[in-house]
């Protein structure tokens, strides 16, 4: 499992960030992945990726969805844990392979700024790993950094951890090749909360 700086950073992270959503349009986001996964129908958990101390996870959850958060950084779960006590986490990483996490169904998979810090070439065999694991309708959202370069998957200077931005078109045509059919992708711009455009692209699993 990988163990990127978060653990040292988890305290400062939580006092930084108190909400996941530094605007409406973040949030807004979520739930629209959250309403398409009610859509789907489809029984089972959503995963958290990198759920980091956990907001994302437990909106979820007061959503109405059996969400669980997964993250490697020992801190970030023992803040997810502290703060909502009511959902579950587990330590893994985008692999998925902890045990009480491989037997469950998945009906969905959100990865919010966690895949930046996977290796670009690990890419492709963690998304069809989901893959394989996912039924034909389930739905994948995976958000983060991007660039306005067609094309480019790029390095960036994130503070914590190696991390890379991708063009939408990029992470598009990996979820593609991995079984995923692109559903939406929306782009916020640079602002006082973020140095690079950031895009959520949703998926459907074919
Ligand atoms: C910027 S935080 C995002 C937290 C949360 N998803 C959110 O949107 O607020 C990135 C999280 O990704 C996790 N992470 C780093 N590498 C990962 C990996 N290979 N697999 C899963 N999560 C990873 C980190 O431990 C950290 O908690």
């Amino acid at each position: 499992m990988s163990r990127p700086g978060y653990d040292a950073l988890a305290d400062l992270y939580v006092q930084t960030f108190g909400s996941p959503y530094p605007t409406p349009a973040d949030r807004e986001i979520i739930e629209a992945f959250a309403g398409l996964v009610v859509e789907s129908g489809l029984a089972g958990t959503v995963v958290d990726v990198g759920c980091g101390p956990g907001q994302v996870t437990a909106h979820l959850v007061a959503s109405g969805l059996d969400a669980i958060g997964i993250d490697p950084s020992t801190e970030m779960l023992r803040h997810a844990r502290r703060l909502h006590p009511h959902v579950r986490y587990l330590a893994d990483d985008a692999h998925l392979c902890a045990e009480g996490l491989r037997e469950i169904p998945i009906a969905a998979i959100l990865a919010r700024y966690s895949l930046i810090h996977v290796s670009p070439s690990d890419i492709p065999e963690i998304l069809t790993g989901w893959a394989a694991r996912m039924p034909s309708g389930a739905m994948v959202c995976v958000a983060g950094q991007s660039s306005d370069v067609v094309g480019e998957v790029v390095e960036f200077d994130h503070r914590v951890a190696r991390a890379w931005r991708w063009h939408p078109d990029a992470m598009s045509e990996a979820l593609g090749r991995a079984g995923f059919d692109e559903h939406s992708r929306t782009v916020i711009r640079p602002d006082a909360h973020r140095r690079f455009p950031e895009a959520t692209l949703i998926a459907r699993r074919r």
